[in-house]
């Protein structure tokens, strides 16, 4: 089935590693052009690296999403080069710790709000007006099962990402009379590097074999018996993106295994 992004720009925050990489590589694979978006200069080089060595289309749009006129500015320089931005996906985050709430620091939680919420906020306040003036876009927003369903150690992240599910639905209800669709794709654990370098600390700290148990207890609270892969969330992604949800909006699509079944 042709998704028809063929063309289409995209830009994706926090894309320099993990799943936002995979959506851009998929997107690129598509024909889109991607401006990839991180704070990780790095990164942000081997990604857009990767799309060329596949024969897509990328460049760098390096800037902090917690600041609207770096934002801004990043915008600008992506709609010189390629015209427009029909296509925005929030990705990028932090989890600073897994730890109980009143173990966590202020500061922590700051930040946590600060990447995950008023980045989205600022994003969307950056591409927007373009995008309205257009008469076209799809934003998809990147939450998470554990503000879905509730997740200790993961307070701050947590609900952090429950304000962007808040977003999605309210501002889905303002911009869809622009032809601006609004979703968002809620992973449960996927096995990205995130996850993997978690599971690897947490095997310095309680052993290998205690960590094939909690591993296996995982695996046993979700119904397809496996953990998410970074290609599962990409699909959801690249459909919500794609005229095919033309008449989706303000939903949030869990892409969890069943891990939680959500009215
Ligand atoms: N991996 C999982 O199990 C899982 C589960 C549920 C949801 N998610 C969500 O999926 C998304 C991707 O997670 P991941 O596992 O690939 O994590 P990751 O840490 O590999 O990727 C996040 C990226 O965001 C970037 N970033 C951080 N702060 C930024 C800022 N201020 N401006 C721009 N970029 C910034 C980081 O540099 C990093 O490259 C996140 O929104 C995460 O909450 C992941």
């Amino acid at each position: 089935m042709d998704l028809k992004l063929n063309d289409r720009v995209v830009f994706i925050t926090g894309s320099g590693s993990g799943l936002g990489r995979k959506f851009a590589l998929d997107f690129a694979a598509e024909g889109a052009r991607v401006a990839v978006n991180d704070v990780n200069a790095a990164g942000i080089a081997q990604t857009v690296d990767l799309v060329k060595q596949a024969g897509g289309k990328a460049m760098p749009a390096p800037c902090d999403i917690t600041r609207l006129e770096a934002i801004a500015e990043m915008v600008r320089k992506v709609e010189a080069e390629y015209g427009r931005i029909d296509i925005l996906v929030n990705n990028a985050a932090v989890l600073l710790a897994h730890a109980l709430f009143l173990e966590t620091s202020p500061e922590d939680c700051d930040r946590e709000i600060k990447v995950i919420l008023y980045g989205t906020l600022n994003c969307a306040r950056a591409l927007l007006p373009g995008m309205i003036e257009r008469q076209y876009g799809k934003i998809v927003n990147i939450v998470t099962d554990a503000a879905r369903a509730g997740q200790e150690r993961e307070v701050n992240y947590s609900s952090a990402k429950g304000g962007v599910i808040s977003f999605t639905k309210s501002i889905a209800r303002e911009v869809g009379r622009h032809n601006i669709n609004v979703n968002a794709v809620s992973p449960a654990a996927t096995n990205s590097p995130m996850r993997l370098e978690g599971l690897r600390q947490l095997k310095e700290k309680i052993g290998e074999q205690k960590l094939l148990e909690r591993e296996e207890k995982i695996r046993r609270a979700y119904p397809m018996r496996r953990i998410g892969e970074p290609e599962d969330v990409s699909h959801a992604v690249l459909f919500l993106a794609s005229d095919l949800a033309r008449h989706v909006t303000g939903q949030v699509l869990s892409v969890n295994g069943g891990y939680a079944m959500l009215g």
